[in-house]
């Protein structure tokens, strides 16, 4: 807080929502900064870590080179994804491609890169990879992404480890597809990778998840299948609500390591949400009120084509004033401007009374916040801002409406 303003370091949202204009996207630099940290204070113990961030979950350049400034390596699925921290100068020695559908330009332009591994979720990818790297001249080098049958306890669109998830190749088949890959003359072997979903706060999931991974590991070492790389995927939860009790990254850290000393071998973590999630907030005004069939809505300037997550997970996202106030406290149903009844930021939100034009914060929203954004209504992208100190810079422009539709062609009658 600056007085009675609610900020972002040292930079209130008042004045951003003046500068950018409203909705925008606001991190904070110092958080992005601390959250890496943290991860790396906890691996610290076990140096054969590598942290390779989930570009997913926020792909802004801006933020992708603050992450590569670190030393932090990428996980990808994309070759949007690949050109992004190639541009930011990443070290192909620090990025995993993981993804159920790599094409065939994919794996080349990965291959010609030089990635660390492909984690590789079908037979027919795997066959795919070799046939293409044959083409190439090269070895891949790969590991497979195992689905271990584990129920992270999270929302069902975001678990991923669960027999009935088209993610991964199911453990039991795993082991016929290592021996597979090692004949397979384009292949090289090096690892073993699972990520059972995300936003999970117990930690059990990924004991579990890693204790059948180790028992794969024993299992390739009899078969003189050396693996070098233990790769757990991301998905640790993050604090929404005041209520939620995440794990701290220390304590994920240490169940992970008791097992990883075991195993011994390089370890690969594939956060998202838990570096860039807390550190992001979308800026928006207030436009209507209204009150109908008992409900008191806020029709706000951002929707779900800005923030997808509570319309398309029924996900929390905590609503602040930008100002505080002393108005009598209202209940409101804050929604957007989107023709869709799911078009809603927030359900029953407390707040001391709104009046139109006053903005609001939406918070924890660095994570699946812009990158899932879409132009849905022909809503132009909204723009993102950086904040250091008390500076503030924009990392990405607001789109502008011409750029809706340049891409478009209008037929004309012959
Ligand atoms: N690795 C793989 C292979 C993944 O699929 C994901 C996320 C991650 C790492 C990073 O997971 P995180 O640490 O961020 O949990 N849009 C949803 C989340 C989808 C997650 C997709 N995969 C949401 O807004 O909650």
């Amino acid at each position: 807080m600056i007085g009675d303003n609610l900020s972002i370091e040292n930079v209130t949202f008042e004045s951003l929502a003046n500068e950018f204009g409203t909705p925008c996207y606001v991190y904070s630099k110092e958080m992005l900064i601390n959250e890496f940290l943290e991860y790396e204070k906890a691996f610290e113990s076990y140096p054969k870590t590598t942290i390779c961030y989930s570009v997913k979950a926020n792909s802004n350049l801006s933020v992708l080179n603050i992450f590569n400034s670190l030393g932090s390596g990428f996980d990808i699925v994309s070759e949007g994804e690949l050109e992004r921290i190639k541009k930011v100068g990443a070290d192909p020695k620090k990025v995993v491609f993981s993804g159920v559908a790599k094409s065939d330009n994919e794996i080349i332009k990965a291959l010609e890169f030089g990635i660390l591994f492909f984690n590789v979720e079908s037979f027919d990818e795997l066959r795919a990879i070799d046939r293409v790297s044959g083409q190439l001249g090269v070895r891949a080098r790969i590991s497979i992404r195992v689905n271990p049958d584990i129920d992270p306890k999270t929302h069902p669109y975001i678990s991923t480890g669960l027999k009935t998830s088209k993610f991964g190749i199911a453990i039991e088949d795993s082991f016929e597809a290592y021996v597979e890959a090692s004949r397979m003359k384009n292949i090289e072997v090096v690892g073993i990778d699972a990520h059972i979903g995300s936003q999970i706060f117990d930690l059990k999931p990924f004991e579990d998840s890693l204790e059948r991974l180790e028992n794969l590991f024993y299992q390739l070492k009899d078969l003189k299948i050396n693996i070098e790389f233990v790769d757990i995927g991301g998905g640790l939860g993050i604090k929404y609500k005041d209520s939620d009790t995440p794990p701290t990254k220390q304590e994920f850290a240490s169940r992970i390591i008791k097992i990883m000393r075991k195993i011994d071998c390089n370890l690969v973590l594939e956060p998202g949400r838990s570096l860039v999630g807390n550190a992001g907030f979308l800026v928006t005004k207030a436009l209507y009120k209204k009150t109908s069939n008992e409900k008191n809505f806020l029709i706000v300037d951002a929707g779900m084509n800005d923030l997808l997550r509570p319309s398309l997970y029924g996900a929390f996202h905590k609503v602040s004033r930008s100002v505080k106030s002393s108005g009598s406290m209202e209940s409101y149903d804050i929604v957007g401007p989107i023709c869709e009844t799911g078009d809603v930021i927030a359900h029953d939100v407390n707040l001391n009374e709104v009046n139109l034009g006053e903005n609001l914060v939406i918070h924890s929203a660095g994570a699946y916040g812009s990158v899932m954004s879409s132009n849905y209504n022909s809503r132009p992208r909204v723009p993102e801002v950086l904040v250091s100190g008390t500076k503030s810079s924009l990392i990405r422009k607001k789109e502008l409406i011409v750029q809706l539709f340049q891409n478009e062609v209008i037929l004309q009658d012959e």
